[in-house]
């Protein structure tokens, strides 16, 4: 989307704070000195058998844009392409469900939609929330020495692909769906309050990707230790049988990263894993980091772990094993 957009003509209005030259999660437009509006849109295609568990993880992916820029969603409209002939509309009418549950625990609103007739299925959500302008992360502010912190664990696009091969088992399933309808909004919260410098969430590029938009957007570094990643349980054995996402080593082909000679090519599989509803990847201050972890730990966020840090070698992320930290 960013290369398409690149090509729209400059935008100059001092009330734009983020638009899509950042590469940032969601737009942030400015309507007073304390209040700034945050959009953002997604959409996709069914990746579970349940109708109303596929509306509460494509809900909890759409909100957790608003999350990545520090935000909190306010109200959201639906997004539908259905098939009329094909599927009936009750099944719509679960996918709305799972959706407005999320939705509801979010604290926030559906207000309406839209929807077409369409020969797959897809769903999705526009989500308008409200940030603070002094207080809205993005990609750009990490500082050398920052340490980086992911609240979920990787492998989400490897086991959804398993599921689609039909050899994922029940509760790989079920942990699986339960990372992705998890929110991000304690994470948010957490980080907002312990002075995080960027942050944004790790989906279809996957953490390699969205690392790489810190990382540009900040004019910095990073270093990441694999031995630290947080991982779903299965993910390795299954990715060992074949189940990688296509967008894998199209992540690993384009998105510059230099792996140790003592990274396997299994755990360059992980950091390139496209996914969604992924956590967020924050840079705190390294003084500030005990007091996120106990939030994070409070709030329940899955599996939060310090996985690396923001160096000065700028443009440049090196991911190896044991770097110390
Ligand atoms: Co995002
Ligand atoms: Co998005």
């Amino acid at each position: 989307m960013a290369q398409v957009l690149r090509h729209v003509p400059g935008i100059r209005d001092p009330n734009v704070l983020v638009d899509a030259a950042s590469r940032d999660d969601a737009a942030v437009y400015r309507i007073s000195p304390d209040r700034a509006l945050v959009v953002t849109v997604d959409f996709f295609t069914p990746i579970v058998d349940d109708p109303a568990t596929w509306g509460a993880i494509a809900a909890a992916n759409a909100l957790s844009d608003v999350y990545a820029m520090g935000g909190k969603p306010l109200f959201a409209l639906n997004l539908v392409g259905w098939p009329r002939e094909k599927l009936p509309m009750s099944l719509l009418g679960e996918v709305l469900r799972g959706a407005q549950s999320v939705v509801d625990r979010a604290g926030c609103l559906i207000l309406g939609g839209h929807s077409v007739d369409d020969p797959e299925p897809k769903f999705g959500m526009v989500v308008v929330g409200e940030v603070h302008p002094d207080r809205m992360l993005t990609n750009q502010g990490a500082r050398p020495g920052d340490l980086l912190v992911l609240t979920k664990p990787l492998g989400i696009g490897i086991l959804a692909t398993a599921l689609k091969k039909g050899i994922l088992d029940e509760s790989e399933l079920a942990q699986a769906v339960e990372v992705m309808t998890t929110l991000n909004d304690g994470a948010a919260r957490a980080a907002v309050a312990h002075g995080a410098t960027a942050a944004t969430d790790v989906t279809g590029f996957g953490l390699i990707g969205h690392l790489r938009n810190i990382v540009d957007g900040s004019g910095v570094g990073a270093r990441i230790d694999v031995a630290r990643l947080p991982l779903l349980p299965g993910a390795t054995e299954l990715a060992a049988q074949g189940s990688v996402p296509g967008g894998t080593r199209r992540n690993l082909e384009t998105i510059p990263v230099e792996f140790g000679d003592d990274v396997s090519s299994m755990e360059q599989l992980l950091c390139a894993d496209p996914r969604t509803s992924g956590g967020l990847l924050n840079a705190i201050p390294e003084d500030r980091v005990r007091g996120l972890s106990d939030d994070l730990r409070a709030g329940g966020a899955p599996a939060y772990r310090v996985i690396g840090e923001i160096t000065a070698e700028r443009g440049v992320i090196r991911i190896g094993r044991g770097s110390g930290l």
